[in-house]
């Protein structure tokens, strides 16, 4: 059987009905046996101050003591003015410091979005990618999950119901989920 693998799935909305929380749900119906998605909800995540930033506030703390217990990570995010949103860069800048104890330093990671247009987030992913860098993280590329038209592809709940578009985030999952086991 292959090693079981834990994945951190974190949401760029804040939005009760967001289609991009609609597809880490989606994501976790989809994962294949020996592969857990858990959720962290972004909410109560304050703004970056570097003043605070060896103090963290608890659920900053927490965030990151979640992304350290987890084999791998996977985003889901809205495109806000062509990139990604700035709930999502603020987690990721809380995370990443203080400088030499990054949580995201190394880990697997996956990227998916969905938008109301037709790009799908694509320009939101390229940015996003940049800062995977930034954080030495191992970035799957293919597939590229990029959920365009989202109001034919959602339900009013966000609940993802285009099959396809299903299709794609269980091949994203698959992929995490072997990069993942290839790098432990
Ligand atoms: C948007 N939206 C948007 N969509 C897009 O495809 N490209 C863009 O550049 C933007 N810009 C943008 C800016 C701001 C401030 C908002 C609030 C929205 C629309 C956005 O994709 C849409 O609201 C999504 O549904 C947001 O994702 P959730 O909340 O459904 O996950």
């Amino acid at each position: 059987m292959d090693t079981p693998i834990t994945i951190l799935g974190i949401a760029g909305s804040l939005r009760k009905l967001s289609a991009n929380r609609g597809l880490l749900r989606a994501a976790c119906l989809a994962a294949p046996e020996g592969v857990t998605i858990e959720i962290f909800d972004l909410l109560g995540i304050p703004p970056y101050n570097q003043d605070d930033e060896t103090t963290s506030p608890a659920a900053v703390s927490q965030l990151k003591a979640r992304i350290r217990a987890a084999d791998a990570i996977l985003l889901a995010t809205p495109e806000y003015n062509y990139s990604f949103s700035g709930v999502l860069k603020n987690a990721l800048d809380w995370a990443s410091r203080p400088g030499g104890e990054s949580a995201w330093q190394g880990k697997p990671v996956a990227i998916m979005g969905a938008s109301p247009g037709m790009l799908g987030t694509a320009r939101a992913q390229y940015h996003l990618r940049q800062c995977l860098v930034a954080f030495d993280m191992q970035a799957v590329n293919k597939p590229e999950v990029m959920i365009g038209l989202s109001a034919q592809r959602f339900d009013a709940e966000g609940n993802l119901t285009d099959e396809k578009s299903r299709q794609v985030v269980a091949k994203l999952v698959a992929a995490l989920a072997t990069l993942t086991r290839k790098l432990k």
